[in-house]
């Protein structure tokens, strides 16, 4: 196992402790949730979990972790998840699996929001790529209309399109402001959604470098 795993599995393991019986839990996607399904496992919590992901929804299951539809829960005690980016005003850039559509809408969803990273995901600022995905219907027109409002390019991303059926592309030019830039991106019709996650959906950052792990808080 490498170094980054280990710390992916040590940030996982963290914030698995915080989870108690009796809470419904959000489970974000990527590698770095693969340990933190473990962890739950090895605990044997009696909690109610939706998945983020088809990936996440089959190893919960084979793990014997319960999950459910979110048809069925309007709210989460705690939502964990990894992130691609985490900078120091705690702007995350997410969706390097594709997933970050449906993993903001759970974090959105949750009273807790723990981002579990090793400590390679801490920038000083965020930079590209930028996931993002469209509605498959007008593709041409939205990606025309995005390349002339971003300053940069977009381009489509050799993956098949998400559950929902969007289409995901990654946002390659500069990033100043990140606000400025998820204002202009959610403003663009046939967006469904991207993958920068503002400090305001946050609440606190695991993260793991070697042995040493840290709760960052993110709501102060
Ligand atoms: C998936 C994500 C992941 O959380 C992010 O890409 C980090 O992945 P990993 O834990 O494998 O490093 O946003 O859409």
């Amino acid at each position: 196992m490498s170094m980054q795993d280990d710390e992916k599995r040590l940030a996982a393991q963290a914030a698995a402790e915080v989870v108690v019986g009796g809470m419904t839990v959000g489970l974000g996607t990527g590698s770095t949730v693969a340990h933190l399904l473990d962890a739950l496992a090895a605990r044997s919590l009696d909690i109610r979990c939706v998945s983020t992901s088809t990936a996440t929804e089959e190893s919960a299951r084979r793990l014997g972790i319960r999950t459910e539809s979110f048809d069925r829960v309007d709210r989460f005690d705690i939502a964990i998840d990894g992130a691609d980016q985490v900078a120091p005003d705690f702007w995350l850039v997410k969706g390097g699996g594709a997933a970050h559509t449906r993993e903001k809408i759970v974090a959105a969803s949750a009273d807790r929001f723990v981002v579990i990273v090793d400590g390679s995901k801490i920038v000083d600022a965020i930079t590209a790529p930028i996931p993002i995905e469209l509605l498959d219907y007008g593709l041409e027109s939205t990606l025309r209309r995005l390349a002339a409002h971003l300053d940069g390019p977009v381009v489509r991303r050799d993956v098949p399109v998400s559950p929902d059926g969007g289409v995901i592309v990654d946002f390659l030019g500069s990033v100043d402001r990140p606000g400025d830039l998820a204002s202009a991106i959610s403003a663009t019709p046939g967006v469904v959604e991207h993958g920068l996650f503002g400090p305001e959906l946050v609440s606190a950052v695991v993260v793991a470098n070697g042995a040493d792990v840290r709760w960052l808080d993110a709501t102060g």
